[in-house]
């Protein structure tokens, strides 16, 4: 495949990503008040969902190694499904998905990009780092959000699990930790990202 046409598949996938849609039956168990929190954390973790797999991609994109182009692909492909868990779960809380998807995904693209610049390890280091945060960010949600809504709890668990399983294959592909500083700048850009998704 010449630059181009991977330049071009890139561009399908962000396209892919922005228009599909699930469906889902309206959730009339819960009171509206429980709706709309819900609504608005599930939100967030859709757009985070949108986020992390323009960052595998960026990151696959300049990866050096074939082995680790793979991984990273692999692993984009299971932040796909959990965008799907998330966006058929809004659906049937009656939510809408953020209207800021087209930035995060250009913006984190961009930024694993940056990432992948740096070399395998470092990046491969860049997502156990994120993973460990999402973790930390999904098991918060479940804290906040209402014992009531079961199904989305449900997800949240699954995601956990999954986002856990990444961190950990990331470290074993050769990960390498990342200097403390990097870390603080990744936990403000997320905290700025997942408080604009509970709005807008
Ligand atoms: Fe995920
Ligand atoms: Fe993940």
């Amino acid at each position: 495949m010449n630059l181009e046409e991977k330049i071009a598949g890139e561009f399908n996938h962000f396209l892919k990503i922005m228009n599909h849609k699930e469906e889902g039956k309206l959730d009339e168990s819960l009171s509206e008040n429980e709706k709309r929190h819900s609504i608005s954390l599930m939100r967030v973790n859709a757009s985070g969902e949108v986020a992390a797999q323009a960052l595998y991609r960026g990151q696959a994109f300049f990866a050096k190694s074939k082995k680790v182009k793979k991984h990273l692909l692999k692993a984009g492909e299971e932040e796909f499904r959990h965008l799907k868990w998330c966006d058929k779960r809004l659906k049937e809380l009656g939510g809408k998905k953020s209207l800021l998807d087209p930035f995060y995904y250009a913006g984190s693209f961009t930024l694993g990009s940056i990432a992948a610049f740096f070399g395998d390890e470092k990046s491969l280091g860049f997502i156990e780092e994120t993973e460990k945060q999402v973790v930390k960010h999904l098991e918060g949600h479940l804290d906040e959000m209402s014992p009531s809504d079961k199904k989305s709890r449900e997800i949240l668990k699954k995601m956990i699990d999954e986002e856990e399983e990444h961190g950990k294959e990331a470290k074993d592909h050769g990960g390498e930790e990342l200097p403390a500083v990097v870390k603080g700048l990744m936990k403000i850009t997320a905290k700025s990202m997942t408080t604009l998704s509970r709005y807008i």
